[in-house]
């Protein structure tokens, strides 16, 4: 039985939508769209340590997660979107720390940045990949314009605080101050259904890792961040920061973009799973 994500129901179907031949047919070609600040690598060959004998990847189930990704979200899109993410949550569902070879010192080890930004594929129509945080450490309030995003937490635990927006997402693309309307602030473990956002509801959200041994999600977004939005130019990612003058209706709250972070930024680490 697969549960229920946030943002979106689901019923119990695990098998997928599309033919063997379209799976077949996924283009895994690389595209790089960078986003989050990046500093020092940590130069580990994956084949070196992380990587063991013992390993089980008969599963393959990181495997089918792109690949029913790709299908998803490649142009135009096949079939009906909503099924087809819900097969998508589905196989995310079922990820494992072990799936995406995730190495466990990355949580522990004191390191200079927040966070640690693992890249698992990119593609022209969807990005997947990992975030490894310390306990404490946070990824600030952000926005994913116009975009889905699916989370799948496989180790430790989060706190995810997410915001919809009121008006349209488009026109809120255009504004420099947005108002927004507050979700109920949810503790995430590795037991519990991925989280999907849309271009509208939950799109805007802050995770703060809430174990003290770490925690690790993986993320799936797409369009990703740098292709074009018509009108607009390149899909920026924008970082969001409460007004002084904040509404009176205590389920809602106004704030003001911006394109840097002070304080945030992360480090990277090579994807050692499937
Ligand atoms: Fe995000």
């Amino acid at each position: 039985m697969v549960s229920a994500p946030h943002f979106l129901s689901i019923e119990n179907e695990e098998t997928s939508s599309f033919s063997n031949e379209q799976l077949s047919q996924v283009d895994a070609k690389t595209e790089t769209y960078g986003h989050w600040h990046r500093r020092a690598g940590t130069g580990l060959l994956c084949g070196v340590l992380n990587i063991r004998p013992d390993r089980d990847f008969s599963g393959r189930r990181m495997d089918a997660v792109r690949r029913h990704a790709i299908a998803t979200f490649s142009r135009p899109h096949g079939g009906n979107l909503d099924e087809n993410l819900r097969r998508l949550v589905a196989a995310m569902s079922k990820l494992t720390r072990e799936d995406v070879g995730l190495d466990v010192k990355l949580m522990r080890d004191i390191r200079e940045a927040p966070v640690t930004y693992v890249s698992i594929q990119e593609h022209e129509d969807v990005t997947i990949s990992m975030f490894v945080l310390r306990h404490r450490s946070q990824l600030p309030l952000h926005d994913h314009p116009l975009m889905y995003g699916i989370i799948k937490v496989v180790s430790g635990i989060i706190e995810i605080k997410n915001y919809s927006f009121i008006e349209d997402p488009t026109e809120s693309l255009r504004q420099q101050e947005v108002l927004v309307k507050r979700e109920p602030p949810r503790i995430i473990s590795e037991t519990d259904p991925p989280i999907l956002l849309t271009p509208t509801k939950g799109n805007i959200h802050e995770i703060t890792c809430r174990h003290s041994a770490g925690a690790a999600f993986v993320d799936v977004l797409a369009p990703p961040y740098g292709t074009l939005v018509p009108s607009l130019g390149p899909r920026s990612c924008f970082y969001y920061f409460e007004s002084d003058e904040q509404p009176a209706n205590p389920e809602t709250a106004r704030f003001i973009k911006s394109l840097e972070h002070p304080e945030f930024w992360t480090d990277v680490a090579p994807y050692c799973g499937q």
